[in-house]
Formats: structure tokens, sequence, C-alpha cells
């Protein structure tokens, strides 16, 4: 057995001795506590995937028949390219950003999932301006400030929402907007706010899209439900026409809940680049090819042979709505059960932040077998008719 040498600042002889132990994923830990948990009563609300009404997260059938096509006609599996599969940047560009949209100065990226694309996007504006500050809405995905940190990028933050309401703190907003400087990032969940729910309405978007062009802030939106929230043009409504306006945006798209995707690692980049899209197309193929080299084709291939046939977009299109209108469902129900929680029906998408302490979140796992985040956040998908009155139940006994 070799030991390790007792001088850490030895370099030479231990190379890994300053690293230091990073905080465990919390929500890896409560999936854990979860499978362990023996009662056959215990609500999972904590992942964050989409659920059915029996529990499961199952592959689109859209998405196996696409596969089966996928199966049988692909005849090599040699490389693509740093930019992917151009069919699916070419069809996936129409759905985020519209038919019609201007490409003379659009790049496009297939990226490993949604977090491939953020990473990317923070790692170009970190290489054009070392230090570039991005401003963060709070709380945001737990992913988000470190993916940016990690990047090179100095954070900004501002109050996203305000618990006493359950919505945006629009106020908050509009004073960081103001903030900031031009040349700035700013990132905007584009729907279905991870973790509250809380999403611009038609005005606000207008408003804050006026404000990000006077101010002549970078735009980097976070596209990662679309669909999931009131539909797939109603939830791109907003980025979309900031898009059309800006000089300079990126879209950070996640094919990954929209097309049941998850481990295929689905997504994209978009920038708008009004002076420099080739240099930005340079750059994003470099920072690619020193990242990933080439992205993986398979969720790619299965999202482009949907988007491009009329039948399967029909299949998929229908249970995509199906699953929005199951997750409106199920807020309605949690809010009409609960006069503390009609925020939640009027929130979006998978997620909700719900007014708990972490004392309260502590003793609904231990006394119900109600698993969520600490800070309260719930997947509304993890509810359905069978356990939806045990859940509301935890939460009056908790004093909800
Ligand atoms: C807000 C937000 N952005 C991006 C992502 C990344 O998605 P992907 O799994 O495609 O990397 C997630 C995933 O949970 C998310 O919630």
């Amino acid at each position: 057995m070799t030991l390790a040498p007792s001088l850490s600042g030895d370099l030479a002889r231990d190379p890994f001795a300053d690293l230091k132990l990073q905080p465990p994923d919390a929500l890896l830990s409560l999936i854990k506590a979860y499978r362990l948990d023996p009662r056959p009563t215990k609500i999972d609300l904590g992942v964050g995937v989409y659920r059915d009404g029996r529990g499961a997260t199952p592959v689109f059938h859209a998405v196996k028949a696409a596969e089966a096509e996928l199966l049988a006609a692909q005849d090599t599996k040699a490389y693509l390219g740093p930019e992917g599969d151009l069919g699916f940047l070419d069809h996936l560009s129409e759905l985020v950003l519209g038919e019609g949209v201007d490409t003379s100065d659009l790049v496009g990226m297939q990226t490993p999932g949604g977090t491939g694309a953020l990473r990317l996007a923070a790692e170009m504006a970190a290489m054009a301006r070392p230090g570039t500050r991005i401003w963060l809405g709070t709380p945001t995905w737990p992913n988000h400030p470190q993916i940016f940190e990690q990047a090179g990028l100095t954070l900004q933050t501002y109050r996203h929402f305000d618990p006493a309401t359950g919505a945006v703190d629009f106020e908050a907003i509009r004073e960081a907007l103001h903030r900031a400087q031009p040349g700035d990032l700013v990132l905007l969940h584009g729907c279905c706010h991870n973790p509250t729910g809380a999403d611009f309405t038609a005005v606000q978007w207008k408003q804050v899209n006026a404000l990000v062009l006077e101010r002549r802030l970078i735009p980097l939106i976070d596209l990662a439900y679309q669909g999931l929230g009131l539909g797939l043009d109603e939830d791109a409504a907003g980025p979309r026409a900031l898009f059309a306006a800006a000089d300079n945006a990126l879209i950070a798209y996640s094919c990954d809940k929209n097309f049941g995707l998850y481990r295929e690692r689905t997504g994209a980049l978009f920038a708008r680049a009004r002076w420099h899209a080739d240099t930005v197309r340079s750059t994003l193929h470099f920072l690619a090819r020193c990242a990933w080299s080439m992205p993986p084709d398979h969720g790619a291939a299965a999202v482009r042979l949907i988007l491009q046939s009329p039948e399967l977009s029909r299949l998929w299109r229908a249970e995509l709505t199906a699953m929005r209108e199951r997750l409106a469902a199920m807020r309605a129900a949690v809010a009409a059960a609960l006069p503390a929680l009609e925020p939640v029906r009027g929130q979006h998408g998978l997620f909700s932040l719900l007014p708990l302490t972490p004392h309260q979140v502590e003793a609904l796992r231990r006394d119900a077998g109600v698993y969520m985040a600490g800070s309260g956040r719930i997947n509304v998908a993890g509810l359905n008719e069978a356990n939806l009155s045990d859940f509301i139940a935890a939460l009056s006994a908790v004093g909800l």
C-alpha cells in the first residue's frame, strides 16, 4: 500500500492535495433517502423529471417511433462535426424562434443538453471579455451560478420571486436591469421558472425586453421547458420577441424535458450575433472542440425525425399537451385544497416553491414521507390522484 505524502504542499508528489471535497448534491442525497424509506405511502416531489399519473417517466411514443426509424435506417456512426446535426438545428430553430426566423446572423450549435449550452455560452462570454458580469434572479436553478462562475463570469444577483405573492418581484427585476451596465449578460428563464414556477406575464416580457434592449444588455435565455407552461408558442413568445429585436442574444435550449430525452443529453445553443456571426460560430466550434469535441447524436437525431415528420410531430405535440394539462390539473387541485397555495395555480411547469420553513420541510419528510428539496421546491408532476389527499393532509399537519 502506498501512503499519501504527509506534506500536502509537495505538489510534485501529491498533486491533488489542495482539492477540496465538494458539498454533496442535495437532490442526490434526497433521492437516496427516498429510496431507502420503507413507507408505502411515501411521496417523491424532489426529482426534476416529469411523471405521469402513475408516477412513471415513460419514453414518448413519438420518440419510440423515431428511434425505431433510426435503428432501421442509420448506416453510420461517423462523427457529424462540432455543430452536430444540422437538420436538428434547422427544425429546432423554427420550433424555438418561430417560422420564418431571420437566419442570416444566427449561429446554432447542438450541445450535450441545456447544461452544455449554458456552459458554452458562458465560456464564450468570458472569452470575449474576461470577468463579464451576469445578472441572475434568485432563487434560480442551483447549477446556474456554479456553471457561470466556473466559466469565469462574475455573478450579480437580484430577487426574482416574491414569496408574499408567489409571483415575480417585478420591481426588483426592473431595478436590477437599470443597474446593469451595457455588455452585461442577463439570464432569463424562458418559461416554467425553476425552482419557483413564477414566470413573466406577456406584459412583463414586453417591459423586460424593452429594458434589455435600451440598456444594451445581452440576454442569455434558458429555455428548458418549452411547451410545459402555456403551450409551445406561448412559452416562446417573450424569448422570440427579444431574440428578434436584439443585435446580440443567446438561447440555451434543452430538449430533455419536452421530448423526455433526459439521459440522451439533447440541447442546443442559438446565438444571434448581428455583426460577428462568423467569429461567434468559429469561437463556439473551438470551445465545443475543447470541451466535448462532437455532441452525442442519438437524441438530436430522434428530435429531427419527429420535427420533420408531420405525423410524428402531431403525436409528440399531443403527448406534450397531455403532460401540460396534467400539470395544470394538479396545480388547480393543490390550490383548491389549500388557500395558502393559491399562487401554485397560476405558476407554470414542473416546479413550485412552497412557503415552507426548513423545519416544516424536514417534518414533512420525517412524519409523512413527503420528499422535497430543502428550499420547499416541489415537482408538481410527483403528485397524482392517488397521493394528492395524503400530500394535502401532510401540509395541513405542519400548519399550512
Ligand atoms: C432551468 C434549467 N435549465 C437547464 C437545465 C438543463 O437541462 P439538461 O438536462 O438538458 O442539461 C435544467 C435541468 O434541470 C433546468 O432546470
